[in-house]
């Protein structure tokens, strides 16, 4: 029998993971506070299952039989009974990890991994007492994770090697791309980058350089179109002849003349954000939010399609 993964809160983030999980041929028990919702994850993982398959995205597995491989309980103790990995997906809130962690942690054995999907609660901030928290991480995925395969894998300080080289093979396995973050660090990676992009996007509006929509086309025109697939550093490396150090020599005095003039961060009120605002609703109008997340969904996973098709580097 295959080995059994956890999930705690089956929520957006819980659903996902479980088909995830799934995937990557485990066995999956899904938990959450409120029943009915586990029973609308269910419906959401088979439809998801189905949704992968189609477009190739299941690693060549059947989505019938990845989907007979997941269960719900009402009972967490159950849940977690004898899993090789927990992940817990419940609101982002550090009170509430830590009550959460702390129920596990009466109830986990001493093998099983405390994977936590915070979105930016460095893991030491509610794991530090509990009697397990050498097994305890953080792997936080990006959402839709089933289109976007990238997860920050982030140790507590207290963390096995061990409990952090499981946690990447499993996610391997499954499919995602781990990112290790090598020491906890506020706002993790990702979000370090979204946050310094998206504050230079404020002030480059609100200082009135351009309109938000231009930021938008940099992004969906420009920059983004190349980060897809080489990110900025290998972006860098190829866009002078001798490579990155000859980059360096180039551009490096004018990057750190802007960077600068970047200043302190602006908060997000007033003049410009009723001017964001009113770009945005007119793109994506409030009424039509939903129909629009389901065409960025759809988006994403035309490009994890191609992706799979884009040959390898010379
Ligand atoms: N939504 C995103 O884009 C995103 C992306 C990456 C990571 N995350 C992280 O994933 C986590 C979950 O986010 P989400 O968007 O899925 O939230 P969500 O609100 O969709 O789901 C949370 C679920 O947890 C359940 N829950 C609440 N208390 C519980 C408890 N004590 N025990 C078990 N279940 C409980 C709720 O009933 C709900 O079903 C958060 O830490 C969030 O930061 C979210």
């Amino acid at each position: 029998m295959s080995e059994k993964i956890a999930i705690v809160g089956s929520g957006l983030i819980g659903r996902s993971w479980a088909v995830l999980f799934a995937r990557g041929g485990y066995r999956v028990v899904l938990y959450d506070v409120k029943e009915e919702l586990m029973t609308q994850a269910m419906e959401v993982v088979q439809a998801q299952l189905h949704s992968l398959h189609e477009s190739n995205l299941l690693l060549g597995r059947d989505p019938a039989e990845c989907y007979t491989r997941v269960s719900t309980s009402t009972f967490l103790s159950s849940a977690v009974e004898g899993a090789l990995l927990l992940q817990e997906c419940v609101p982002e809130d550090v009170e509430l990890k830590r009550k959460v962690f702390s129920e596990l942690d009466t109830l986990v054995s001493d093998t099983t991994i405390l994977s936590s999907s915070t979105s930016c609660i460095v893991p030491s901030k509610f794991t530090e007492t509990l009697s397990h928290r050498s097994n305890c991480i953080v792997s936080h995925p990006v959402n839709p994770p089933h289109y976007c395969p990238a997860v920050e894998i982030i140790p507590a300080p207290w963390t096995t090697d061990l409990a952090k080289d499981k946690t990447i093979s499993i996610m391997k396995q499954i499919g995602m791309k781990p990112v290790v973050a090598k020491k906890e660090c506020d706002g993790f990676i990702l979000n370090r980058l979204q946050y310094a992009v998206l504050q230079e996007s404020w002030r480059l509006v609100e200082d009135g350089v351009c309109d938000p929509q231009d930021i938008d086309t940099v992004m969906t025109s420009g920059l983004g179109l190349r980060w897809s697939f080489i990110g900025p550093f290998q972006t860098i490396h190829l866009n002078a002849p001798e490579g990155v150090t000859d980059y360096a020599e180039r551009y490096s005095d004018g990057i750190v003349r802007v960077s600068k003039q970047f200043g302190e961060p602006r908060h997000m009120t007033g003049e410009t954000l009723e001017k964001v605002r009113e770009y945005v609703e007119g793109e994506v109008p409030m009424d039509k939010h939903k129909e629009n997340l389901q065409w960025r969904d759809g988006v994403l996973k035309q490009l994890a399609v191609f992706k799979q098709s884009i040959p390898d580097k010379p």
